[in-house]
C-alpha cells in the first residue's frame, strides 16, 4: 500500500483545461470570489460544496481540525454553527483564532481563510436555528458534544427524552449551549491547481487599516 500510495498523483492539466486564476479576473472583494466558487463547486456536483475544516488550537498549541458546515458568508466573514461546549468552542473561547479551508478536489481547488473569531449575535442564530429541521434541533439538545459517552444507547435514551419534553411544544428553542461562530477572515487564499504543479495561488491580505489587496503566492 505504502509504493500505492506514493504513485497516486493527478496530473492536473491532462484531465481538465489547464484554467489558470489572474488577479485580475478575481472579484473585487474576498467574499464575492468565494462565493461564486462554492457557486461552481455546487455547479458541479460537490457533495457537501459548503464544507470547510475548520482548524484551532488550545492556548498551548495543540492544533485540532474537524469538518464544519459554512452557512454565512458576508463582507464580516464566515459563519458555522456548533455546540458552545464542544472542543471547538473551547479552543475558540480561548485563543480567538480559526482557520478554515474549503476541499474541492474534484475542481483541483482550494479556499484557505484564516482569522480572529467572534459568536455570532443570538438573534440570527436564533433564525438559523428555526430553519434547521426539527430532527436536528433536537439532537442538538440531546447531544453534549465532545463528551465520553458509555455506547449509543445513551445518545437514543437522551434523544427519546428531550423529544417528549418538546412533544406539546411548537418550536423547540434554542439552546443556551448551541449558536454561530463568525470568522473574520484577515487572510482568504483561492488555490487553483495547475499543469507541472505551478498551480496558481492568489491571497487576499486584509492590512491593519483594514484595506484589502491581493497577493500571488509560489505553489
Ligand atoms: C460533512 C460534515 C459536516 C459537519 N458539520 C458540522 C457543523 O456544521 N457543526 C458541527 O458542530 N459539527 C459538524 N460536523 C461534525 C464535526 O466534524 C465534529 O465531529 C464535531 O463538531 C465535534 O468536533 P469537536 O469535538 O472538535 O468540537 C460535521 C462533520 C462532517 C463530516
Amino acid at each position: 500500500m505504502a509504493d500505492e500510495l506514493a504513485g497516486m498523483r493527478v496530473d492536473y492539466g491532462r484531465a481538465e483545461a489547464d484554467e489558470g486564476l489572474d488577479v485580475g479576473a478575481l472579484a473585487p472583494t474576498w467574499h464575492e470570489q468565494l462565493r461564486a466558487w462554492l457557486a461552481a463547486a455546487e455547479d458541479g456536483g460537490v457533495v457537501e460544496s459548503n464544507a470547510m475544516v475548520l482548524a484551532t488550537a488550545t492556548p498551548d498549541g495543540r492544533v485540532s481540525s474537524r469538518t464544519v458546515l459554512c452557512k454565512g458568508l458576508d463582507a464580516r466573514g464566515i459563519v458555522f454553527y456548533t455546540n458552545y461546549t464542544s472542543a471547538k468552542s473551547h479552543d475558540l473561547r480561548m485563543t480567538r483564532w480559526a482557520s478554515a479551508t474549503f476541499p474541492w478536489y474534484a475542481q483541483h481547488r482550494q479556499v484557505h481563510v484564516r482569522g480572529p473569531v467572534e459568536l455570532v449575535a443570538d438573534a440570527e442564530t436564533a433564525a438559523y436555528w428555526a430553519s434547521r429541521p426539527r430532527g436536528s434541533q433536537l439532537g442538538a439538545w440531546a447531544s453534549a458534544q465532545s463528551t465520553f459517552v458509555r455506547d449509543r444507547r445513551v445518545l437514543d435514551v437522551a434523544l427519546a427524552g428531550v423529544t417528549r419534553r418538546f412533544a406539546d411544544d411548537e418550536a423547540v428553542p434554542v439552546p443556551q449551549h448551541w449558536g454561530g461562530w463568525r470568522i473574520l477572515p484577515d487572510e482568504v487564499e483561492f488555490w487553483q491547481g495547475r499543469t507541472n504543479r505551478m498551480h496558481d495561488r492568489l491571497r487576499y491580505v486584509r492590512d491593519h487599516g483594514g484595506e484589502w489587496t491581493v497577493r500571488r503566492l509560489a505553489p
